[in-house]
């Protein structure tokens, strides 16, 4: 491609004539993002994978990452940017605001665009023609369900919405009265229009590219030719980085007392896709050098894979500190429990194994950073900000107030940007060179440098007595932590506490250990390992249930935590314990949905229908660790309201609630709030958007701001606490006035009449929140966590017995979460967790050197998700923002058990390691066939 000559190209964009010259064979992806700036089409995988370059092309959807730009010649071409008219949503843009169907909004304009090319050839689509136009996009975070629907609605709607779509909407919610309604996200008319900016769209015009040299083998020593030569042959790159170049310690990890990845490896690799050397320079040049031109020479060792040659003690400790290869140890002790054992009437036990599993996001890493003065500013993807601040700065040999990060828009992340990626890399070279450096991830880049859900290898056994009382559970779990600790001592610290399930059991041992191997490091991944311990406690409590003839629903609502018991820690529940609840607003549907697989299996001898149910409890928050949260809410003299939101929105939708929350203490209109969003020079430290904490720990600080911020209004105005509040004449040359009603009459607060803050706000409230925790004794027993989410979920699969495969077919979920602070976003959480919780029971398998893109990593489809139902119980936590606690992670746990129990019922085999992929199924038939 280097030495083709530009050609001319003339084509319609988005009804505009445009003529370009170009290299004919150019992505045309790449032409629209960088020299049309049109960032609305965006890249997830550059292979046709994921569909977030879908464009139209004369009415048909195509991937413009395959189409080279000469083929545009004569053509018509429509991107997002096409969509909106004069900054007016379009019908199926605004459906899309409406249903909730965008969560990150990376995949949005594909699947607008998708959705754009059926609706203009079928406008009134049936579902099927849906589900086969949207095929081609991929989507982690919304399930699919909402956007199906949103496309549906669309069609059977020719309505137009001109006017500005939030504050429309917002117009239709009672004032002063946001929790708990189904306001649209905030920054949802930006990732409509393809405005949105994710950490691949925006850098300063002079950045540098950089691009990370990584490994192809899982352990290996390395040398590698002088820089200086290589810079010599190629003028166009301008430093070629070493383990040499790291300023500060070239060693960074989530923990304190433990920074075991290098940023650049040092003569040794541990993992296949460790960075060993960074290009920079212009971008065909760092794309262009090979490993050769950099003269790297590799001596393959042997690799520690999987659990047994980890413990085997035959080969090299992965990291020479840890001879053992045993990274950490978690145990938990609750009672004596072989003395439970031996007085119980019923003990089941099993064994079983996960794989390795891919966040996913369809974003991958992106972001640049640059010297100013004497700091450095670092635009990227995250989800903890200032974490990202702190390990930079002790990586750079600098103050963290050196460090500023800007958070981009996050285009999914699930605990996977929870760890560094580039943010040290770009650091690094734009410290040195005095340049803007940018680098974004390719996606076999991305797939093979990011961490995974950790595998897991676990055995378990739970007792009962004749009427179905839990007695006594036992578990061992080895996780596979890969090559560097990641978030695996919270794994293995996380498990034991939650092993049990959300059931009574009155005597409990748990061990888990993470072990280091060189494989991918594992990290955190919605749930922290408490998805896999659950595959473990479901099965055990349907084989109980088998076993003493108890329908297994009604076996979990027996054994269902309530208030007033003691968890595994011995903690006392005493308030928001909505178990009991979930499960029986299943039982309809349970006994409904056994009864008609009962009737379908009669006449059907090798398609088998069966349903599961899987149950979850899930503490939110940090494990016995203070994890405060601070926000602040600012009016200025203009009277514009700002939320300093230091909670990272990674599609969850966290922007929105904590304005939903905020309005409410603060009794002035949602619809008049601005946020900033994780900055960490303008926002306070929220902690990091995980462990399902940002609604309940954020929320709560919200709330308290917001109430803070109130106080202070109605001692200005001397008013009474029951004083209603009212901003008039925003952004008039008059500045802002407050207005204050109570029982003695109006009041009147002008903000000009104040002197400015720091910041320039007039008034400020700020609120913090630290839930209260315990410390954990020797055995681990006290209170781990100030709230639990609960739920249930039931599953109906239908197995082809010829050829193994399994389709869920319908699923219906109930989730305690205290209260709903936006019914919508709930549910979406809900949805996307369950299409995470359907990769992990069926496909999705993570394997070095073989599944390093989206074509051989499978991830489900529009068309591998299964017609969902979500109740929502609220059982209200009286720590939490209006009784409200985490879903995040909580949704995803319960549904791999609940698809692998219906598998059990369908066809009577249980599969012990997942994910249940055709091959695996068809072969446990057959062996079952054989006994
Ligand atoms: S970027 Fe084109 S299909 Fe993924
Ligand atoms: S909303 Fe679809 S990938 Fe995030």
């Amino acid at each position: 491609m280097k030495n083709t000559e530009n050609i001319s190209v003339s084509f319609m964009l988005n009804d505009s004539p445009q003529t370009i010259s170009v290299n004919p064979l150019r992505r045309f992806s790449e032409v629209l993002r960088e020299d049309l700036g049109l960032t609305g089409t965006k890249v997830g995988c550059d292979a046709g994978d994921c569909g977030a370059c879908t464009i139209q092309i004369d009415g048909e959807q195509h991937n413009a990452c395959l189409t080279a730009a000469a083929q545009l010649e004569g053509r018509s071409v429509l991107t997002v940017e096409g969509l909106s008219n004069n900054g007016n949503l379009s019908p199926l843009q605004q459906v899309f605001l409406d249903e909730g169907a965008a969560q990150c909004g990376i995949c949005t304009p594909g699947m607008l665009m998708a959705a754009q090319s059926l609706l203009d050839q079928t406008p009134n689509p049936s579902e099927p023609q849906v589900l086969d136009a949207l095929g081609g996009v991929l989507c982690r975070c919304t399930g699919y369900t909402k956007i199906v629907q949103a496309v549906l609605k669309a069609g059977q709607s020719s309505s137009t919405s001109s006017a500005p779509e939030i504050e429309n909407q917002h117009s239709e919610i009672k004032k002063q009265k946001y929790v708990g309604t189904r306001m649209p996200k905030v920054d949802g008319y930006k990732k409509m229009t393809g405005e949105e900016i994710f950490g691949a769209d925006k850098a300063p015009e002079d950045s540098l590219w950089l691009r990370a040299v990584r490994s192809p083998h899982p352990r290996a020593k390395f040398t590698h030719a002088d820089p200086e030569i290589v810079l010599q042959k190629f003028p166009g790159l301008v430093r070629v980085l070493t383990a040499d170049d790291v300023p500060g310690n070239n060693g960074f990890g989530i923990y304190p007392h433990i920074k075991d990845q290098p940023v650049l490896a040092k003569g040794h690799v541990r993992f296949r896709g460790e960075a060993v050397l960074a290009l920079v320079g212009d971008r065909e040049s760092v794309e262009s050098v090979t490993d050769d031109d950099l003269g790297l020479k590799w001596e393959a060792l042997e690799a520690v894979r999987g659990w047994e040659r980890a413990l085997s003690g035959k080969l090299e400790p992965v990291q020479s500190q840890i001879p053992d290869n045993i990274l950490a140890r978690g145990f938990l002790k609750k009672s004596d429990v072989e003395k439970a054992f031996s007085e119980s009437d019923i003990v089941v036990e099993g064994q079983w194994t996960t794989s390795a599993v891919e966040h996913g996001y369809i974003e991958p890493e992106a972001g640049y950073a640059r010297k100013i003065g004497q700091r450095l500013e670092i635009f990227v993807c995250t989800q903890t900000p200032y974490m990202d601040r702190d390990e930079v700065a002790q990586v750079m040999g600098l103050e963290p107030e050196q460090i500023r990060i800007i958070p981009s828009a996050v285009g999914g992340g699930f605990g996977g940007k929870l760890d560094l990626s580039l943010q040290p890399l770009v650091a690094i070279a734009a410290w040195i060179l005095e340049r803007p450096v940018r680098c974004i991830y390719t996606r076999p880049e991305s797939l093979s440098s990011s961490t995974k859900r950790h595998p897991v290898r676990m055995s378990a056994k739970a007792g009962c007595n004749r009427d179905g009382k839990l007695t006594a559970f036992e578990y061992h779990g080895d996780f596979n932590t890969g090559a560097y600790a990641s978030w695996g001592p919270t794994v293995a610290d996380r498990v034991p506490i939650h092993c049990s399930g959300p059931y009574f059991v009155p005597s409990v041992l748990a061990e888990t250990r993470a072990l280091l191997t060189n494989e991918s490091p594992s990290g955190a991944f919605r749930g922290f390992g408490v998805p896999q311990g659950a595959v473990a406690h479901e099965a055990l409590m349907d084989e109980l249930a088998e076993k003493t003839d108890i329908d297994p629903l009604e076996f979990r609502i027996r054994n269902a935590l309530r208030k007033g018991d003691r968890t595994a820690t011995g903690q006392l529940l005493e308030n928001s314990v909505g178990q009991v609840e979930c499960l029986e607003a299943l039982q309809g549907r349970w006994r409904k949905w056994r009864a008609d697989a009962e009737v379908f299996n009669q006449n059907s001898p090798h398609i088998r229908r069966g349903v599961g149910c899987g149950s979850v409890w899930y503490g939110c928050g940090n494990t016995s660790l203070s994890n405060p949260s601070t926000m602040k809410v600012g009016i200025n003299a203009e009277g514009k309201i700002t939320l300093y939101n230091g909670a990272m929105d990674i599609g969850q939708g966290a922007n929105t609630i904590m304005i939903q929350i905020c309005a409410d203490a603060l009794g002035l209109s949602a619809t008049q709030f601005e946020f900033i969003m994780g900055d960490t020079d303008l926002t306070a430290d929220a902690g990091k958007t995980s462990a399902s904490r940002q609604a309940f720990v954020s929320g709560k600080a919200a709330q308290l701001a917001g109430e803070e911020l109130r106080a202070q209004i109605i001692r200005l105005a001397e008013a009474s606490e029951n004083s209603n509040l009212r901003l008039e004449q925003i952004g008039t040359s008059d500045g802002g006035k407050l207005i204050v009603k109570d029982e003695a009459g109006r009041h009147e607060i002008i903000l000009a009449d104040i002197l400015p803050l720091a910041n320039g706000d007039v008034l400020i409230g700020e609120g913090t929140f630290d839930p209260p925790t315990t410390p954990l004794d020797e055995n681990r027993q006290g209170s781990p966590y100030a709230t639990y989410g609960f739920g249930a979920q039931i599953a109906e699969v239908e197995v082809d017995t010829l050829l193994g495969t399994t389709k869920v077919l319908r699923l219906a979920a109930a989730h305690d979460v205290g209260k709903a602070v936006n019914p919508t976003q709930v549910e979406g959480q809900i949805h996307g967790g369950i299409a995470q919780g359907l990769g992990m029971a069926l496909m999705e398998e993570y394997i070095q050197g073989v599944s390093e893109n989206l074509h051989d990593y499978l991830m489900p489809t529009v068309g591998d998700m299964p017609e969902i139902e979500v109740i929502l119980i609220e059982d209200p936590e009286p720590l939490g923002p209006y009784g409200a606690k985490g879903i995040g992670e909580h949704a995803l746990i319960p549904t791999a058990p609940a698809i692998l129990g219906a598998i059990k019922h369908a066809v009577g085999v249980s599969i012990h390691h997942l994910p249940a992929t055709p091959d695996r199924l068809f072969a446990a038939l057959q062996a079952a066939d054989s006994e």
